[in-house]
């Protein structure tokens, strides 16, 4: 790993090179963002939100933890939603999991990992509502990253059912949410076509009107 000096020299050199290719960037991007997407992604270090498409400072909101999960009692989460959709008024919000994601794998087995297996509680219990397919696939690898397709589904349905994106809904406000799997042994993204623009995909359970 580099020393953290040469991480703050690295910083200067590519601010610089920002500024020479387009200049007034940094001012200009000081007075307001405007990103048009939250992208919701695990925390894995190989995963970074702007890097792998591609994008600018000021492109894309993110929050990220372990697993890409979006939980109802998460105050972080939600609050991330909130402003995204209330205040900067986002179009898209895009679940991304990652093949291969050591929490998901976690999940999978019944060791001790302490605190964070309550976090992981979460993906057990997609798991269970899945078992029927999961337990028919052999091959380990497999079954780990088609239950990381699952989770990912899990979490696009656990952002629409947030009362943020309910209300955005009852107001006719674009935004859809979208499931998105990053292939860390190529690079590449799936999308898994999961995409609700609307409440006729949720429950009616989960419906605010106002
Ligand atoms: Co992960």
């Amino acid at each position: 790993m580099k020393s953290l000096s040469s991480l703050l020299k690295s910083n200067k050199n590519w601010a610089k090179k920002i500024e020479t290719t387009n200049p007034g960037f940094f001012e200009q991007l000081a007075t307001q963002q405007s990103p048009e997407i939250l992208w919701i992604g695990c925390s894995d270090s190989r995963v970074p939100a702007n890097q792998i498409v591609g994008l600018d400072p000021g492109d894309v909101f993110v929050h990220r933890n372990v697993a890409n999960i979006v939980n109802q009692t998460d105050l972080n989460c939600l609050s991330v939603i909130q402003y995204a959709v209330e205040m900067l008024r986002v179009k898209h919000v895009i679940v991304v999991g990652h093949y291969g994601c050591g929490g998901v794998h976690a999940a999978l087995h019944n060791e001790n990992n302490g605190l964070i297996d309550n976090w992981l509680r979460n993906i057990k219990d997609t798991y269970t509502e899945h078992n029927d397919e999961l337990n028919k696939i052999t091959n380990e690898e497999q079954k780990v990253d088609r239950l990381c397709e699952l989770n990912v589904i899990k979490q696009v349905h656990n952002v629409c059912q947030t009362t943020v994106v309910q209300e955005a809904w009852s107001k006719q406000q674009n935004l859809t949410v979208h499931g998105w799997v990053y292939g860390i042994k190529d690079g590449l993204i799936k999308d898994l076509n999961v995409s609700i623009s609307s409440n006729k995909k949720t429950d009616s359970i989960y419906h605010i009107n106002n």
